[in-house]
């Protein structure tokens, strides 16, 4: 058994900022599945959105955001991560974060942060390291870390359970006491102990065929939640980013809709401009309108892709602010300062998660989650572009903050190792990449951007079958990664579907075409599921 006083599951922006925060009070273990930088962080393109400019309010960015969230958004929680913003993200330049810079027109050479625009965004207000701000985020918090005596990174190690009072038989308060952690290397369960563990698991966009996040995407933290007992919500507004690399070879590359900011124009196949005729804001709608309008269109002519045109900007420029999105098209043959990209709409961001509140505490007493694992009631039923990194920013520091005002130990509590069954199966693989697949590919299909009650009450069927079996060979036989990841992404399935399927109204991104309006009776209401033991 490893003994810590705090327990990261997660080493993308939430994990890391909260380590970094927490390591002064005590010892802390990051738990992270695979290589310590693998993470939907770093992956990110746009940027972080945050009010640093003259022209710009929290007014503003408050009423854009709530905007987005279609009636749904918590306002006091879009209030308090806007303001807090400014504050975390000069922190993140006090670490080393590098952001991309412009010279002031006219000043003779003095520079200021360079400010995107994306979709849903009235103001220029997105900080951004080119298109790869993510890297750079992982990079400085990752340099932070490895300068604090205190943390210890457990790369390549899987968390798979939260263990809990009650489910060790404990009356009394519900309290979160650490978890298992499968070490994919040895195959070894270890027991992790802590006074204080924190969900920093990231999202679940590989329960669908198509994505832009990495393999690493799996709900796990949200399932393991889920299983622990603590509420979940509103995990039908699953955000598809209307704009992912359409190609054969290309596997989740997003483009991002910082290309839009700057001018990039949605076209169909045969170059007629579309989006004139679904928002005023065109190509730079909310992102579920965009990704509504390029799936009908795509309906409509048949056509597998749509195109995103920005042809018209000089190359140097397009070079120079979109390096990594350039040189990739080029690699599959696309040069974008020439030709119109290829796109397809795919899963991209999870709005919904683990209930929180903005300190990341959860039901469960020492059981906290931040990032795009929780649900903290500023995404509503739509999040606005670049909100999410800034949302795990601000929650990260306020849960380091509440931590430490709830010092006091914990009663002692046995902690049995963990048991799993011991057969091995030689066709294991085979039943687990058939029923990860059958999963991915019945979300895409029957609950993907646009659903009817019919089709979420097939996929429910559906997943519940294959639920049956997976459960099966959990019990009986060894763990392994992947079989506890599908365990993980058919939790999360039907968490999804049975949300989508409660919510008898169109709202942000849960479009149901049996009930096509918005139900004002729903506008205030989270879809909230909570295991019963
Ligand atoms: P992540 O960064 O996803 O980190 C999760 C961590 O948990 C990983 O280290 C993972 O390995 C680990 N993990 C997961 N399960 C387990 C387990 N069982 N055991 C141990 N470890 C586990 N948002 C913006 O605001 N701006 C953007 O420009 C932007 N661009 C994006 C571009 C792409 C391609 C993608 C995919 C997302 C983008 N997003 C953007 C969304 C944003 O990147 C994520 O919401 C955010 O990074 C999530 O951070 P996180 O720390 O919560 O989770
Ligand atoms: C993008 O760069 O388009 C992604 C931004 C986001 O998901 O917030």
């Amino acid at each position: 058994m490893k003994q810590f006083d705090f327990l990261v599951l997660g080493s993308g922006i939430a994990g890391l900022s909260f380590a970094l925060k927490v390591a002064p009070r005590g010892r802390v273990a990051i738990v992270t599945k695979k290589d310590r930088a693998e993470s939907n962080t770093n992956y990110a393109q746009g940027g972080i959105a945050a009010v640093t400019s003259k022209e710009d309010s929290f007014e503003l960015h408050v009423r854009d955001t709530l905007e987005a969230g279609a009636g749904l958004c918590k306002e006091s929680a879009v209030r308090t991560i806007v303001e807090e913003g400014p504050a975390r993200i000069a922190e993140l330049i006090e670490l080393g974060m590098q952001f991309s810079e412009r010279e002031i027109p006219l000043s003779h050479g003095a520079r200021e942060l360079d400010l995107g625009r994306e979709g849903g965004h009235s103001k220029r207000r997105i900080l951004h390291a080119k298109d790869v701000t993510g890297r750079e985020i992982e990079r400085a918090l990752l340099h932070a870390v490895a300068q604090q005596p205190n943390i210890e990174i457990f790369e390549n190690h899987l968390a798979i359970d939260l263990i809990t009072s009650q489910k060790l038989g404990y009356v009394g308060e519900h309290r979160c006491l650490g978890a298992y952690v499968l070490d994919k290397q040895t195959g070894a369960v270890s027991t992790f102990a802590a006074r204080h563990t924190l969900l920093a698991t990231g999202g679940c966009g590989k329960v669908y065929l198509y994505t832009t996040n990495p393999d690493i995407a799996t709900g796990d933290g949200v399932a393991m939640a889920y299983r622990a007992g603590a509420a979940v919500a509103n995990m039908e507004f699953v955000q598809f980013h209307p704009t992912c690399l359409y190609h054969p070879k290309a596997k989740s590359f997003l483009i991002s809709e910082a290309v839009r900011g700057e001018g990039g124009v949605l076209k169909t196949i045969d170059g007629g401009e579309f989006m004139d005729a679904h928002h005023p804001l065109k190509s730079l709608a909310p992102r579920d309108v965009v990704a509504r309008a390029i799936d009908s269109e795509m309906k409509k002519s048949g056509a597998d892709h749509v195109c995103l045109d920005i042809t018209h900007k000089p190359a140097r420029f397009l070079i120079e602010r979109f390096p990594n999105i350039y040189q990739t098209c080029l690699r599959y043959g696309i040069d974008m300062t020439k030709e119109a990209i290829p796109v397809v709409p795919a899963a991209h961001y999870q709005c919904g998660g683990v209930m929180t509140n903005l300190d990341g505490e959860t039901d469960i007493a020492g059981l906290y989650a931040v990032g795009e694992v929780a649900c903290t009631g500023l995404h509503g039923a739509n999040r606005l572009a670049s909100n999410s990194l800034l949302e795990a920013l601000v929650c990260a520091h306020r849960a380091a903050r509440k931590v430490a005002a709830n010092e006091s130990s914990p009663t002692e509590f046995k902690i049995p190792a963990w048991q799993s069954g011991s057969a091995h199966n030689p066709d294991e693989m085979v039943v687990v990449s058939h029923n990860w697949d059958e999963i991915r590919r019945c979300m895409w299909d029957y609950v993907g951007i646009v659903r009817t009650d019919k089709r979420l009450a097939r996929a429910l069927k559906r997943i519940a079958n294959l639920q049956e079996e997976i459960h099966e060979y959990y019990w009986n036989f060894t763990v392994t990664s992947d079989l506890l990841e599908l365990r993980n992404i058919a939790t999360v399935a039907e968490l999804i579907v049975r949300c989508a399927a409660a919510r008898p109204e169109s709202r942000g991104l849960n479009y149901n075409l049996d009930h096509p309006a918005a139900n004002a009776e729903w506008a205030q209401r989270d879809s909230v599921l909570r295991k019963s033991h």
